[in-house]
């Protein structure tokens, strides 16, 4: 990798602010750089991203110091170290943003279903969750602490694993250090505030190691058929205003790849609207207001609640 050879001074680099000036990113190059990254990870970039994109990528080759972003853009295209380059401006180019219990009635329904599993005869059973895209960590703790009080509700050991997948590498550092600034945790009900944050520092509050404990969290791309998170079979697969990124194909097929990972009767909760009337075979919308979500069909003959 190129070292700051064109001697760029540390507040430059900073910034990229003079040297975004030098450097121009071409119509042609930037449709590269967009393909490379719907390719590899199938996000597109939206029209009202497109300068904050450029800006990222110019600001990184001006950090490395190359001349020209066809250098740059090779050296990311190598297998390897371009890997780990690819990762880093990947950080910076996706759309991470999220909350906890961002869709509440998702939330409930998520809730509501794992109830009914604990009170029905497959309890003691591990009940096994992925989130698709989990970025910081938000959705994978608020569908934890659902899980542990519920539990507590029923007044059962808790029995589940929650695993998010993200591509994003700083997102999942983020995720499990589980370190929110309290503004994020406005929408955290007070009692599982109480029950499962402590306080880290005077503005921000930390997950409690026992809930931290009951989920895991990977680097991996959803697209990736050996997905850590995707390797047994499933309870739930929650991917919320992750689809939004993709092209309607990618869509239907990245749904069509999990409904083998769903165990039977397990759900697909998808955030509303993200797929229209369409829905993958094998599973039937459920009935619920305000969700969007798809319970895998049972094998025929297969009794209810096996
Ligand atoms: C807008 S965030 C959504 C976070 C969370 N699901 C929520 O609703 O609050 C979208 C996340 O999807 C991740 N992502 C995008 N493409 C991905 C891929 N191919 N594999 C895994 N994660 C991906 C991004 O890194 C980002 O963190």
């Amino acid at each position: 990798m190129i070292k700051n050879p064109r001697g760029l001074s540390s507040a430059n680099i900073a910034t990229g602010q003079d040297e975004a000036s030098e450097l121009q990113l071409s119509d042609r190059q930037y449709r590269l750089w967009a393909e490379m990254l719907e390719n590899k990870t199938g996000v597109r970039i939206a029209a009202h991203r497109d300068d904050f994109v450029r800006r990222q990528i110019v600001r990184r080759v001006n950090e490395l110091g190359f001349n020209d972003v066809e250098d740059y853009f090779r050296e990311v295209a190598q297998p390897g170290a371009g890997n780990r380059e690819w990762g880093v401006l990947l950080d910076r180019l996706l759309v991470k943003e999220s909350q906890f219990f961002r869709h509440q009635a998702s939330h409930d329904f998520f809730k509501k279903r794992l109830l009914s599993h604990l009170l029905s005869a497959q309890q003691g059973q591990r009940y096994s969750v992925c989130s698709i895209g989990c970025s910081t960590g938000e959705e994978v703790y608020s569908l934890a602490m659902a899980a542990f009080d519920s539990c507590r509700a029923v007044e059962q050991t808790p029995a589940f694993s929650i695993v998010g997948i993200d591509v994003s590498a700083e997102a999942i550092q983020a995720a499990r250090r589980g370190i929110y600034p309290n503004r994020h945790l406005q929408s955290v009900p007070e009692p599982l505030r109480d029950n499962y944050f402590t306080v880290a520092t005077d503005s921000s509050m930390e997950v409690k190691a026992e809930l931290k404990k009951r989920v895991g969290f990977f680097v991996s791309n959803m697209f990736d058929q050996n997905c850590p998170g995707l390797a047994s079979p499933l309870d739930v697969i929650f991917c919320q205003n992750v689809l939004i990124y993709l092209k309607n194909w990618r869509r239907r097929d990245l749904l069509n790849s999990f409904v083998e990972k769903l165990k039977p009767g397990g759900y697909l909760i998808v955030g509303p609207g993200e797929l229209n009337d369409w829905q993958p075979e094998g599973l039937s919308r459920v009935a619920y207001p305000g969700i969007q979500a798809f319970e895998k069909l049972l094998p025929i003959g297969m009794p209810a609640g096996k």
